[in-house]
């Protein structure tokens, strides 16, 4: 009988600790009679030994050897240039592979004939889809760190406490962009006892903030901006301005602003100007989990550092929040991952149905061609990405 190799390769991005799959799935995929190889210490970031896969029945090996043997290749970020050469035609590749932003990514998989699928272009609104839906297990676990991260930046208390020397005010939170990570973000800090206040521009957002206790920001200058498939679109040049403006007035009077606002396939929308910046008290913190390659949601954050800006006003940038809680995040992706999985092995083989609504979708290549609507090669075969997004 012939039986299906899946791999789980090692991240190579230094800020990445997260790893594609668990021991739980692999102690189910070889109870399935899958054969499971990982690349020596892809775990370990994520406080998972070899021997820890080794006893749920998989093999360890190297980097080579895994691409050279597997059907199927998991990981959370796309692979790595080095990887890159060593992937083959007909081997599926599943993770967040993010292909709108790397055209290089979608030129060399259709080169190389590789069935590329995306966790980030899944439908998500499809119930069927929702076991797999990555960006959603990932955001929750970041919007709970953001939190955690700026009461560890902050000075002072997040509730109001009262004790023999006094009361101590409440910290008052502001979260703009309230998506998973931002009603995530909102639940944590309310349950550490800040007032929260949130802001969104999809009008069906304030029932969702007020439901957690917190007070929606209504703002005059944006009315709606609903995009496709319940994300919010791209607010033109003179909304973009007027949201800045009327945002600017209102981010002065919070202590900790968490910023999450993201758009499919194109940049972060500035939220947070260097002259809100400026306004803030003394102490303040700022975090930023739009920023990452695309720049981000706050003049001035950087990818994955903390500055101090202004008058003492802390700004701490980082898109994968999730990462920094690598054994938590690892156990959902991976569930995701093997969710997927059952998808695309039929009676446990690989089968690539591009006519399947998840399938069409997530699939960024297929025998040397581009599938999901969101990503599309010209004819020159350099990449070209559309702006429509993840599909509704
Ligand atoms: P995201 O990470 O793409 O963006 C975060 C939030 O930022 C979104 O709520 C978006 O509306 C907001 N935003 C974008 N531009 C903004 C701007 N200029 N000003 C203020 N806010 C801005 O969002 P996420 O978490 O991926 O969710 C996107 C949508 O998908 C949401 O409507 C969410 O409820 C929906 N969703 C639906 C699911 C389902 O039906 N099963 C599962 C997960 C998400």
């Amino acid at each position: 009988m012939v039986t299906t190799t899946v791999g789980v390769i090692r991240e190579s991005d230094p800020h990445e600790n997260r790893v594609s799959l668990t021991p739980e799935i692999t102690t189910k995929l070889t109870s399935q009679s899958i054969t499971v190889l990982v690349e020596h210490g892809a775990g370990a970031q994520a406080l998972i030994p070899d021997s820890e896969y080794e006893a749920a029945g998989a093999s360890i090996v190297t980097r080579t050897d895994l691409f050279s043997r597997c059907d199927v290749v998991t990981c959370i970020n796309a692979p790595n240039e080095e990887s890159r050469t060593l992937m083959r035609e007909q081997q599926i590749l599943i993770g967040l592979l993010q292909p709108q932003q790397d055209a290089e990514l979608v030129t060399q998989l259709c080169q190389r004939k590789v069935s590329a699928i995306s966790l980030d272009l899944l439908p998500r609104q499809l119930s069927r889809a929702q076991s797999m839906d990555a960006l959603s297990s990932q955001a929750n676990i970041a919007g709970y760190k953001a939190v955690l991260v700026a009461a560890n930046s902050y000075g002072r208390y997040f509730p109001m406490l009262t004790t023999a020397a006094g009361t101590s005010t409440p910290a008052r939170v502001l979260v703009l962009g309230t998506g998973v990570a931002g009603l995530s973000a909102i639940g944590t800090a309310r349950r550490l006892g800040a007032i929260v206040t949130a802001y969104d521009v999809r009008p069906q957002a304030r029932g969702e903030v007020e439901s957690l206790g917190a007070k929606f920001l209504k703002l005059s200058s944006v009315d709606s901006a609903e995009g496709s498939g319940g994300y919010a679109r791209a607010l033109t040049q003179q909304e973009k301005q007027a949201q800045q403006q009327e945002l600017s007035d209102h981010i002065s009077k919070f202590d900790i602003v968490i910023t999450t606002a993201k758009v499919p396939g194109g940049p972060p929308p500035q939220l947070v100007t260097e002259a809100a910046l400026d306004a803030m008290q003394p102490g303040s913190v700022v975090v930023d989990m739009a920023a990452g390659p695309w720049g981000g949601n706050v003049a001035l954050s950087k990818a994955n550092e903390t500055v101090t800006v202004s008058d003492n006003v802390i700004v701490i940038g980082n898109d994968n929040l999730a990462s920094d809680m690598a054994p938590a995040a690892s156990h959902t992706y991976a569930r995701n991952i093997a969710a997927m999985l059952r998808h695309v092995l039929a009676d446990g083989e690989p089968s690539i149905d591009a006519t399947d609504d998840i399938t069409s979708a997530t699939l960024v290549t297929h025998d040397g061609a581009t599938v999901s609507p969101a990503v599309t090669v010209a004819d020159d075969a350099s990449a070209v990405v559309t702006s429509e997004g993840p599909a509704s």
